[in-house]
């Protein structure tokens, strides 16, 4: 039988454990390795970022240089940190995650929101006491729409380095110009520039892997057919059946990190009446939103806009239009996954 909740109807709650064991490669990334990673031959960068992730994984965990190492001065011969910058879709993700899955020790991975987030939750200070016991930290998709983030994870980043825990992270611009262009304060870029010299730097080239000749997104079906469809399609499934504004208006009450909680054991997602956001504060929840049903690969069928109206033209063009393009690049994927059957890349 197939099972019916709302998720506008459930707040959950997370523990800090829960919290840290969910710090791990989502689903999607969940057995990828460097071995089913295909580099491009006309992107010779693709392989190179292969051999420096090996290499990079050869040195984790081995000595954590600690008092003693400090102490009589063994000279690093690599840096604590490698950086992978690209474009979408080049792979990055699938390389951090290959890194992560390879290394020995405690390890975690997860978005730099999520970083933000944990900190949020746990303190500044417990969280580097907590990750200092790391061997490795994997933070994807650095962002820098903050400055007082940016400088926390800088700060995080820099004191883990000082324990001993190697650090991968991914972006799309290079440590040395993130946030070029919009956040001038000197503070800002020494920030940054202390970051950018622990790290070896290694740019991705290529294009999108998912995007190579795939077609745009599925027009939206008609509202009173939405849910006979899904079920047609997927029967037995665990359904989440919303009103599109009902969840918009739902994730204000819900903390960002708990939304793959709120999710839960979803398989697919109906959503009535979609609409476009107007409200920054609501577009940039939903984009989050749309980064764990991605994770975790929920096909949606839905009514209403299509999602490559989700935003409006302003927000696309706006300052935060990489995180805007980021969600409907994923929501198209997943409304094609469930509306025409095709896997979501
Ligand atoms: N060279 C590649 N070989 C195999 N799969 C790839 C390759 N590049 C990307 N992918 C797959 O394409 C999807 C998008 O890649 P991802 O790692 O998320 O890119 P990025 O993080 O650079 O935006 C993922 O499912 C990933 O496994
Ligand atoms: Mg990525």
């Amino acid at each position: 039988m197939a099972t019916i909740a709302h998720l506008s109807q459930r707040t959950p709650t997370v523990s800090i454990e829960e919290l840290l064991a969910g710090f791990h490669p989502s689903y999607r990334f969940g057995e990828v390795s460097f071995e089913t990673y295909r580099p491009d031959p006309s992107a010779p960068s693709q392989a190179e970022a292969v051999t420096k992730l090996k290499h990079f994984a050869s040195h984790i965990g081995a000595a954590k240089g600690g008092f003693l190492g400090k102490l009589f001065g063994k000279k690093k011969t690599h840096k604590s940190g490698i950086y992978l910058d690209g474009g979408f879709g080049v792979g990055k993700t699938h390389l951090l995650a290959s890194l992560w899955h390879l290394a020995p020790g405690r390890k975690a991975f997860g978005t730099f929101v999520e970083y933000t987030n944990l900190v949020g939750a746990l303190s500044f200070r417990q969280t580097v006491e907590v990750l200092s016991t790391y061997s490795l930290v994997c933070i994807d998709e650095f962002e820098l729409d903050d400055p007082g983030d940016t400088v926390l994870m800088s700060r995080l980043m820099r004191e883990l380095s000082d324990a001993g825990v190697k650090i991968a992270a991914t972006s799309n611009t290079l440590p040395g110009a993130l946030g070029e262009g919009r956040f001038a304060a000197v503070d800002f870029q020494r920030e940054i520039k202390v970051l950018a010299e622990q790290f070896d730097v290694h740019r991705v080239d290529g294009v999108d892997f998912r995007h190579r000749g795939l077609p745009d997104a599925p027009d939206p079906l008609e509202d009173s057919t939405i849910e006979v469809f899904a079920k047609e399609r997927y029967g037995d499934k665990a359904f989440a059946i919303d009103e599109f504004s009902e969840l918009a208006e739902h994730l204000s009450k819900v903390h960002p990190s708990r939304y793959r909680a709120l999710i839960g054991d979803t398989d697919v997602l109906v959503l009535h009446n979609v609409e476009t956001i107007t409200e920054q504060s609501v577009a940039l929840r939903f984009v989050v939103l749309a980064d764990r049903l991605y994770d975790k690969d929920v096909p949606i069928v839905a009514s209403g806009k299509p999602f490559s109206e989700l935003f409006t033209p302003e927000m696309m063009a706006g300052g935060y239009q990489k995180k805007y393009f980021r969600a409907v690049s994923r929501l198209t994927a997943l409304a094609r996954e469930g509306q025409a059957g095709e896997p979501a890349l």
